[in-house]
């Protein structure tokens, strides 16, 4: 596969985490145990920042950190992987017991959201596609996904996979729209079920998945300095308030 056409899209997610707590039972409310998980082969090694920005496009959190240490490192790449455009692989790598999730939205607005997410059972790893309405993750087993890899280590979950089908316009001509607002979620898993997520990891604008330097500020170039690199798209300040918000009202419960 030519690297140039391969975008990897790398959402590293960490800081903020106040890792999941108390959510557990309201996804008993939601009726969410109706997932169709896949079982995934083991990713041997770790995927790390070599390409980001370059042949893949990587968001994280904290700012350049490497999803292949043990630190804290919630990260996202994207990479394209076909010619037709549509089929993207990701990476993603986070801290949890439960699960780590990608949300793609065409839009600011969380609703009707597309959701990989990969859980840990039993120290393996299992993938499932679901929307993300609002505050639930509700099943949807219409979102092709292939190729994919994971692995856990401890409270790190990573895991690799092609999403085929991505198509964010809804009504416009072009004949693919890769361009979404990417956003990184854990939670809790067990028994099945996953619990609501909460949100780390917001970009605060639309990111083409297939363009490795969609993320870079305007005014900096593609090979600027580590430090605006990965992470300047990140949690504008309004949307940082709604992802505190969020954590309070998940703490209420
Ligand atoms: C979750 O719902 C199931 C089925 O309604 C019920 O059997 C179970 O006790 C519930 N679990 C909790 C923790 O409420
Ligand atoms: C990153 O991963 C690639 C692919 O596994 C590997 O070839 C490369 O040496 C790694 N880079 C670093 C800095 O570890
Ligand atoms: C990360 O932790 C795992 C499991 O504890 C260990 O095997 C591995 O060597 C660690 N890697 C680094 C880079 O410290
Ligand atoms: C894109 O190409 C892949 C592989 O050639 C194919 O499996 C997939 O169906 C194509 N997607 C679309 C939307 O044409
Ligand atoms: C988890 O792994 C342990 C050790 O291999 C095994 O005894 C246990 O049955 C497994 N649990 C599930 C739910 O697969
Ligand atoms: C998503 O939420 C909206 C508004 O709450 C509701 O109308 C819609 O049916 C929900 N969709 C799914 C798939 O749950
Ligand atoms: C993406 O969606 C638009 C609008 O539905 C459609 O016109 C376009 O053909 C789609 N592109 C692909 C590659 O499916
Ligand atoms: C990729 O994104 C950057 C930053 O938004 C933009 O300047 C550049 O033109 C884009 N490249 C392509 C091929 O769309
Ligand atoms: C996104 O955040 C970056 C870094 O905080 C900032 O430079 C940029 O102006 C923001 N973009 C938008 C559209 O708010």
């Amino acid at each position: 596969m030519d690297s140039r056409l391969t975008l990897v899209v790398s959402v590293v997610m960490g800081c903020l985490v106040l890792t999941v707590r108390g959510d557990g039972h309201l996804s008993n409310s939601t009726g969410s145990s109706d997932f169709t998980f896949l079982s995934v082969q083991p990713l041997t090694g770790v995927f790390n920042r070599t390409g980001c920005g370059v042949s893949k496009l990587c968001v994280e959190q904290p700012t350049e950190c490497n999803p292949a240490t043990n630190g804290t490192c919630a990260f996202v790449s994207s990479a394209l992987s076909s010619v037709n455009g549509t089929d993207i692989a990701f990476e993603l790598r986070g801290e949890s017991t439960g699960y780590i999730a990608l949300l793609l939205s065409p839009d600011s607005q969380q609703g009707n959201d597309k959701a990989y997410v990969c859980a840990n059972s039993n120290n393996s790893v299992i993938l499932t596609t679901a929307l993300f309405n609002n505050s639930a993750l509700t099943p949807d087993n219409t979102l092709p996904v292939s190729g994919a890899l994971g692995s856990v280590s401890g409270n790190i979950i990573r895991c690799s996979f092609v999403a085929s089908g991505l198509n964010a316009t809804a009504s416009s001509a072009r004949s693919a729209d890769t361009s979404f607002f990417v956003s990184f979620a854990t939670g809790s898993f067990s028994n099945g079920v996953l619990g609501s997520p909460a949100v780390q990891l917001l970009s605060n604008r639309s990111l083409d998945l297939t363009n490795a330097s969609s993320n870079a500020s305007p005014s900096s170039a593609p090979t600027a300095p580590p430090t605006t690199a990965g992470g300047s798209a990140l949690l504008h300040p309004a949307l940082q308030g709604l992802v505190l918000l969020s954590m309070l009202i998940l703490r209420l419960f």
